[in-house]
């Protein structure tokens, strides 16, 4: 809080990066920058390395080689206990399952997101859950909640903590159309205000909506493209 940050400053940024698993290497010399404020879309075909490099870049893997940026702090020098306390502070996680306690609450899973951040605010849960449409959906549990809305409460507890990045995987891989599209505008609300959004997929629809696009084939770097959007 109460940091100034410069504009022109990469919230992310790689250098050589390299990630083997065994025989395999998934990720080779990746070097990307992403700016505060951005929404990128990293795409590729199946099994190009975007799920790979999203679980890098939100510290819940480490590289082989090369080094990781993330809001200025070297990744490499976190331990268990830095990476998960990183993540809980500065990333916000929407993953294609949605990955919900099924025994918690909408309300419930929220505030457990702002447990790990040690801030605990049912009023900031609420907010966030009005947010995103679902301020009359607060004490169902996930199984009485339909996918769309499920994952919308996921983008909920990903956003209760402010934190400066939220990374979806997939986010609408789950959803029908008319879902798919209320999520993607609530990405693109979000990003309008101001969140960097690092979105993965590989449908060019969902493309479409970010600022860049960061193509990835068979682990390495293909291309990228700044996208003109009419502003609404
Ligand atoms: N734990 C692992 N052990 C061995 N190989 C792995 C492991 N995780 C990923 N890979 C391999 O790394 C490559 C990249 O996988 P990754 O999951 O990042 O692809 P992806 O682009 O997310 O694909 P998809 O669109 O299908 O989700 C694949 O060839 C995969 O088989
Ligand atoms: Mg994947």
């Amino acid at each position: 809080m109460g940091v100034a940050h410069n504009p022109q400053e990469a919230v992310i940024e790689t250098r050589q990066l390299y990630k083997r698993f065994g025989q395999v290497t998934a990720l080779e010399n990746i070097n990307i920058r992403i700016q505060r404020g951005e929404f990128v879309a990293i795409m590729g075909a199946s099994g190009s390395g975007k799920t790979t490099l999203m679980n890098i870049l939100t510290c819940l893997d480490t590289v082989t080689e090369g080094q990781v940026l993330l809001d200025g702090v070297d990744a490499a020098a976190l331990d268990e206990e830095g990476r998960r306390r990183f993540r809980a502070d500065k990333i916000g996680l929407v993953f294609q399952q949605f990955h919900l306690i099924p025994f918690l609450t909408a309300l419930e899973n929220v505030m457990l997101a702002q447990h790990y951040h040690s801030v605990v605010d049912e009023t900031a849960a609420r907010q966030v859950l009005a947010q995103v449409g679902l301020e009359h959906r607060t004490d169902h549990l996930p199984s009485q909640l339909s996918g769309g809305e499920q994952q919308r409460v996921c983008i909920a507890r990903a956003l209760v903590n402010e934190p400066p990045v939220i990374f979806a995987d997939e986010p609408t891989g789950n959803l029908d159309e008319e879902n798919e599209q209320r999520v993607l505008a609530l990405l693109q609300d979000l990003h309008h205000q101001g969140r960097t959004i690092v979105m993965v997929t590989h449908n060019p629809e969902l493309g479409r909506f970010a600022d860049r696009i960061i193509r990835l084939q068979h682990g390495k770097y293909l291309s990228e493209e700044v996208q003109q959007h009419a502003v609404a």
